[in-house]
């Protein structure tokens, strides 16, 4: 039955792969393939409608993303039952770059746990009002602590709640930048604060490395308003900035009166943290702490330490026109996490998971072909001259692994082929091993 199905193409306008995932899921609804259903093979439906092999095959692999299919082998792809496409599909996708699922891990119990404590409390009611902008005092008090134990001291004032780091990238850009001005950063940079600097109007100036050197040159012949810098494992390089070249890039910055935009998401992921460039030059910096990558990104709390209590002010009232506030039980639970001990506990059981991955990744691909951060989510693969890094990036999600082009992070014009793999989310091990596999093969070409 489903092998003699044949999507119709004929009014599709847009690209064809997903026009066929379309059509198969068209298909299952209205009962025309069903359960157990056997797919054309992809060669004779290429064939029948003209098109590329590849074409149907990128188009049978969104349909499995999507949860419409599986594959069996040599015996092809099949419709799966309504129970598994209701399930939704596989939770397989790491493109955020999110920790890695723990299986058994203690974050879910000490959520529900903490949530139920946080409401059952007297006076829980009040849980549920606005809270002063900026945040409440006991939540900017706990983003002081969590400074002061990265080495940044700072009077809580100065500290505000987000919601989450890229709440406080678009506030800081709103209130301490203007159209036209320059930013330096690196060549590859964090892709959703590079869509944040483009609509601002700002103009990216990418430094051939993060070195005080580039930034003094770069300032020698520019007025540079502001260095972004993301100085734990990059993304996507996955570079860490050592203590020296902190100290030193902090150094050129006062020098020429450069602000810094301190995304720290990172930060955290090591035990040994290091001292953050803003406390070598707390005039001129302004710090995010995130939660998303130590905890949860579902959590939407970032810690932000600005320059001076006026500044931290500016940013609330940024904070405010966005969003109104972080939400106040997620930063709650954050506070209390930090006094109960499950902030640490969390953290340290996701720095296990994370390591694991890293050594999979290490037993499967070549030594010195990518970059990584001993606790980190993902990879930075640089391909050969002239590969096709969307179609790698494509074989890596047909087998599971998401992987981002480096055209979406580059902040100049062109840059080499590589590729961030992820391996955060919900993968297993197996499959992550499955998944590195398909690119030891490909870089093996
Ligand atoms: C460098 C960097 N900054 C900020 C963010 C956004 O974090 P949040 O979830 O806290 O908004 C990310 C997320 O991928 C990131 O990698």
């Amino acid at each position: 039955m489903g092998e003699s199905w044949v999507p119709d193409l004929s009014e599709t306008a847009g690209a064809k792969y997903l026009a066929i995932a379309d059509a198969i899921g068209a298909a299952v609804e209205s009962g025309r393939l069903r359960a157990g259903d056997r797919l054309p093979p992809q060669r004779d439906l290429a064939a029948r409608l003209g098109i590329d092999l590849t074409t149907v095959t990128k188009g049978y692999e969104q349909a499995r993303g999507r949860g419409l299919i599986g594959a069996r082998g040599r015996a092809g792809s099949f419709v799966l039952p309504q129970a598994a496409i209701a399930a939704g599909p596989p939770p397989l996708d790491t493109g955020m770059n999110m920790p890695p699922e723990v299986a058994g891990g203690s974050l879910l119990a000490a959520w529900e746990r903490t949530a139920s404590a946080l409401l059952r409390a007297p006076g829980a009611g009040g849980r549920l009002h606005y809270v002063p902008a900026g945040g409440r005092a006991s939540d900017r008090a706990a983003g002081a602590a969590i400074f002061a134990g990265l080495g940044l001291d700072c009077p809580i004032d100065e500290v505000i709640v987000t919601a989450g780091a890229q709440n406080a990238l678009h506030a800081i850009v709103a209130a301490t930048l203007k159209p036209g001005d320059v930013v330096a950063c690196g060549a590859h940079i964090y892709s959703v604060f590079l869509q944040l600097a483009r609509k601002a109007g700002l103009k990216l100036a990418p430094l051939a490395a993060m070195e005080a050197d580039a930034l003094d040159a770069l300032c020698r012949t520019t007025k540079v308003a502001a260095l972004y810098v993301v100085p734990t494992n990059d993304n996507p390089t996955t570079a860490t900035l050592d203590a020296g070249q902190r100290r030193a890039l902090a150094e050129v910055a006062r020098r020429h009166g450069v602000r810094i935009i301190e995304d720290d998401a990172y930060g955290q992921l090591s035990e040994r943290t290091i001292a953050p460039l803003t406390s070598f030059a707390p005039e001129l910096g302004t710090y995010v702490a995130s939660c998303s990558k130590i905890l949860s990104p579902a959590l939407r709390v970032a810690h932000v330490r600005a320059p001076s209590v006026r500044e931290a002010l500016a940013l609330a009232a940024e904070v405010h026109r966005s969003c109104v506030m972080a939400p106040p039980l997620d930063a709650a639970l954050v506070t209390r996490w930090l006094e109960d001990g499950s902030y640490d506990r969390i953290t340290a059981e996701t720095r296990t998971e994370a390591a694991a991955r890293q050594a999979i990744a290490a037993e499967i691909l070549p030594a010195g072909r990518y970059a990584a951060h001993p606790c980190g989510y993902h990879l930075w693969v640089p391909l050969p001259a002239g590969s096709d890094q969307a179609r790698v990036a494509e074989a890596l999600r047909g087998a599971g692994v998401t992987a981002i082009p480096a055209d979406a992070f580059a902040a100049g014009e062109g840059g080499g082929a590589a590729l961030r793999v992820s391996l955060g989310g919900a993968i297993t091990r197996e499959a992550l091993a499955r998944g590195l596999t398909v690119l030891e093969m490909e870089l093996a070409g």
